[in-house]
């Protein structure tokens, strides 16, 4: 469902230039489960920026089911992101005045779902992950677990096909950080695809696939 070829990734910092992704060529198959880890600095936030349309890289192609996705204008590719591709992010980035409910329901609000169905789908989403009495509540008053579990909640409630997680554990102590694991695993025996970034050997060990970023280049393998 992912094909990158030569994909690179430069930015400009005072007059300098950083090479973030180097000629990445990739493949990721419908319902993969993939880790992604490596040193600080050697580029998977970006790459994962690039697969989630947050970021265009600087040359190469990207098609996502079959489609050139670097052709398309940011309104299309919003559009792409907003009902195929969810994104969960080590600091959660919940909004902090909307409520646990408020928060997973924002995607089908943006995506003009009336009412009533926005209500049982949420609904059914709390449910699911463990949150059905945690509705009313702000994502202060939530443990860091719970957090994590309503944005990925929030990430999963239009269904999309692929999931990209950023250290989603990295805030997270090994205990809470296993819930959560459980949580993005489900999904991914439901039938999503999944791609982790992940400093955690344990966690990265467990994807059927594990991919290594070194300055910017990718590696098979290894975890
Ligand atoms: N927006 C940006 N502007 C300038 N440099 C950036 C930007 N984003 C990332 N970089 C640089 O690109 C490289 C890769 O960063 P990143 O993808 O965040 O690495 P990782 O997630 O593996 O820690 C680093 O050298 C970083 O400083
Ligand atoms: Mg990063």
């Amino acid at each position: 469902m992912i094909e990158l070829h030569q994909v690179s990734r430069r930015f400009e910092v005072g007059g300098q230039v950083v090479h973030a992704l180097r000629e990445v060529d990739l493949v990721v198959a419908r319902g993969d489960y993939v880790s992604l880890m490596g040193p600080s600095g050697s580029g998977k936030s970006t790459l994962l920026n690039v697969l989630g349309l947050l970021d265009r890289p600087s040359s190469g192609r990207y098609l996502f089911d079959g489609e050139d996705v670097t052709a398309l204008d940011d309104d299309q590719q919003a559009l792409v992101r907003r009902v195929r591709i969810g994104f969960v992010f080590q600091s959660f980035q919940l909004v902090p005045r909307l409520t646990t409910e408020q928060n997973v329901a924002l995607p089908l609000v943006l995506a003009e779902v009336p009412l009533a169905e926005r209500r049982e789908r949420t609904a059914a989403q709390l449910q699911a992950f463990g949150l059905a009495d945690r509705g009313h509540h702000l994502p202060d008053q939530l443990s860091g677990g719970q957090r994590q579990r309503a944005a990925i909640a929030r990430a999963t409630i239009t269904r999309p096909d692929l999931l990209l997680a950023d250290e989603p554990t990295g805030n997270l102590d090994k205990h809470t950080g296993d819930d959560v694991v459980q949580a993005l695993e489900k999904l991914h025996d439901d039938g999503l695809t999944l791609i982790v970034v992940t400093h955690d050997q344990a966690l990265g060990a467990r994807a059927v696939r594990r991919l290594r970023m070194d300055d910017g280049r990718l590696e098979e393998g290894a975890a």
